[in-house]
């Protein structure tokens, strides 16, 4: 790995800067990023507060877990190693995203502490909000909505989380949604009241 960083010349210090970016775009940009399990609603709730960011003139991109494997990382699967380089990957991707200035939203289970806390590193714990998405597995399995826990519990996929494969809850989340309780709506506007204050600048998105 070190051998391959030889001869690499970064240029980073001469390009503009996020703070370039962000006065361009007139928001500041920050990381939220989903964790729960499959079928929990990350999605959803992710869809839909980047439509409510949109409308007040905030620039958002969404990175999804089923997208994101279809395409950059289509040759991972689920086992500890390849599930650390999907994140590992898509913390990468989010950082250029935050550089340039884009309110990044990233719904992917992340299993563990481990993951999240590898993401926060590369991205800069000082942006990273970890939305904790906390529908039980009773309730996910009961939506089922892609069909995979029946699946699971078949024996017909294997590493399934909260199955066959570990979940370990946030400790310390900046937000707890369950939507098994929360609408959509009512997860959105605590999104909000947390985002707002951070994205805006001269309170201009409210
Ligand atoms: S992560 O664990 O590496 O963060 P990621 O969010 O990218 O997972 O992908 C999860 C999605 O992949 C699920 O929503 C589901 O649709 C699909 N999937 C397929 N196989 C599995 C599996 N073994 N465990 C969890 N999700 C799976």
């Amino acid at each position: 790995m070190k051998e391959k960083q030889d001869n690499i010349y970064p240029i980073f210090d001469s390009m503009l800067k996020r703070e370039d970016k962000e006065d361009l775009l007139k928001q500041r940009s920050v990381m939220i990023w989903f964790t729960g399990l499959s079928g929990s609603g990350k999605s959803t709730v992710a869809i839909a507060l980047e439509r409510e960011l949109h409308q007040r003139g905030l620039l958002c991109r969404i990175l999804d877990g089923d997208n994101i494997r279809s395409g950059i990382n289509n040759n991972l699967s689920f086992s500890e190693a390849d599930r650390i380089e999907n994140i590992r990957r898509i913390a990468e991707i989010s950082k250029l995203f935050i550089d340039t200035g884009i309110i990044t939203i990233a719904a992917f289970i992340s299993p563990n502490n481990d993951i999240r806390e590898m993401a926060a590193g590369i991205i800069g714990k000082e942006n990273f909000l970890e939305i904790f998405v906390s529908t039980s597995i009773e309730e996910c399995e009961r939506r089922d909505v892609k069909g995979l826990y029946a699946k699971a519990r078949r024996g017909e996929i294997k590493d399934f989380t909260g199955v066959s494969a570990p979940f370990e809850a946030p400790e310390h989340p900046a937000l707890v949604l369950d939507t098994a309780v929360l609408s959509v709506e009512e997860s959105v506007n605590r999104l909000l009241e947390l985002i707002l204050p951070l994205v805006s600048v001269n309170n201009d998105n409210k």
